[in-house]
């Protein structure tokens, strides 16, 4: 028998093929029996029919447990009722092992519950398309810089010093001397960009935040992009590519995951660049006129000012040059504006919140070393970033896009826990 894929079924229309499965669901009266099958590349209905099976194997199909695995074999055949649009008429089932008392039933049940049964949870139908959406924007990452000249160079994670500030790091041994896992690939991204010209990285963060919001989590996926002789401008302009670019590869190729979650795809569709731009000082003058007496120049914007910054705007916002004390060191004075410096957060639209952080970084040597010092940061433990500075030092401009938050948008999930396979949250570090 031609052993197939649910994703293949197109194919095999009127051919008798076997698909190892699941059961996600099942309803039966006297004479048929619907099983809700999937196999990790799609969900489809096989359909028995007690009067062409016989008896006995539609015993078999009556009696089937949720997630009992199977070889399920029969005729696939089209069905214009379904999203999917194909279905199975079943000839034959082979049990391979019985499921018993699978603790997630078709009931509701309570986030805590379910964020116990994380490694079960992964299998259904809304979380795996969520997952089908970050690998999605995963593989168009790679895509855009691969197809725009950038290289992809891995930064460390064992790392012995902090880009974002020394409060948020979770520090270990490193044999006999402390080490800290990385907040970021920056540092070492700008040391690549001065070897290879564009370069990205992608790969896990860490940060030991004590917060317990729905857009943080304690570990998670950056992208970061790292140009020489690009000045800020520049940068903005790969960013806003670079977004456009996997919502609308999204939008293309994950229309089933989109549909299934129920997201309304008309606010993505606009998605495309150019995007809109507003200064931190008047975004400050923009949210007193909406009646926020709760912000001054100088602090540091919280959600709800992002979402109503972000809700003037139909699509992501760039917010640029916040105050040079709420940004890290490693950022070029604004010339334009004093006190403020080279940078910007693009902020999703509903909600979501920031989903990149970018800026022109320093590249003079002494005020790079007075930044350093002024910051209270060890001069020796950044000697390696310094040296960008000494030796044919150039212009340079970069950003990190956070993946979950990114895949959260997309989505349109509330929480970016549902968004990593395994999330670490406050407070969880199991399964
Ligand atoms: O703004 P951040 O902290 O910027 C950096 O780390 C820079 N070094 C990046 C660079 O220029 N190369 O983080 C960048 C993005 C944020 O915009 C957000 O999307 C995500 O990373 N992020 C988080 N996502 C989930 N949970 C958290 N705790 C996050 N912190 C940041
Ligand atoms: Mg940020």
């Amino acid at each position: 028998m031609t052993k197939i894929t649910i994703n293949q079924a197109s194919k095999y229309v009127g051919k008798e093929v076997t698909i190892g499965s699941w059961i996600l669901n099942k309803r039966s009266s006297g004479k048929i029996a619907f099983l809700q099958l999937r196999d990790g590349t799609g969900f489809m209905q096989a359909v028995v029919v007690k009067e062409s099976v016989g008896e006995e194997l539609f015993k078999v199909a009556k009696g089937i447990t949720q997630e009992t695995s199977l070889y399920i074999t029969g005729v696939i055949k089209e069905d214009e009722r379904s999203d999917f649009g194909y279905e199975m008429e079943v000839t034959g089932i082979e049990v391979i092992h019985e499921s018993v008392d699978y603790p997630i039933t078709p009931k509701a049940h309570g986030t805590d519950f379910l964020m116990d049964h994380r490694h079960l949870w992964l299998r259904s139908k809304r979380q795996h398309a969520v997952m089908k959406i970050r690998n999605e924007i995963i593989r168009a990452t790679y895509e855009f810089f691969n197809d725009n000249g950038f290289t992809k160079i891995d930064p460390p994670i064992l790392t012995g010093s902090a880009p974002e500030g020394t409060s948020e790091l979770f520090a270990t041994k490193y044999f006999e001397e402390d080490a800290f896992l990385s907040q970021s690939g920056q540092l070492y991204m700008e040391a690549a960009a001065m070897a290879h010209g564009k370069v990205f990285s992608f790969g896990p963060t860490f940060r030991a935040e004590k917060s317990k919001t729905r857009r943080h989590l304690i570990e998670f996926w950056m992208i970061e992009p790292e140009m020489a002789f690009y000045e800020h401008e520049d940068s903005l302009e790969v960013q806003e590519q670079y977004v456009s670019y996997i919502v609308q590869s999204v939008l293309k190729n994950c229309q089933l995951d989109l549909k299934l979650l129920g997201r309304d795809t008309e606010k993505l569709e606009k998605v495309k660049a150019p995007f809109p731009r507003i200064t931190y000082t008047d975004a400050i003058q923009f949210l007193k006129e909406q009646g926020f007496d709760d912000i001054e120049w100088g602090d540091d914007f919280g959600a709800p000012h992002e979402t109503a910054i972000a809700n003037h705007y139909d699509l992501p916002v760039f917010i640029l040059n916040y105050p040079t004390g709420i940004k890290p060191f490693y950022m070029q004075p604004n010339p334009d504006e004093e006190g403020t410096v080279k940078c910007a957060d693009l902020i999703a639209p509903e909600g979501y919140g920031e989903i990149i952080g970018g800026s022109e970084r320093i590249w003079d040597l002494e005020l790079i070393q007075s930044r350093i010092k002024e910051h209270g940061l060890d001069p020796a433990a950044y000697s390696y970033y310094t040296d960008l500075r000494k030796y044919g030092s150039v212009p340079h401009s970069g950003f990190g896009l956070g993946l979950e938050r990114t895949v959260a948008w997309l989505s349109g999930v509330e929480h970016v826990r549902e968004t990593s396979p395994f999330p670490r949250l406050l407070n969880r570090l199991y399964p």
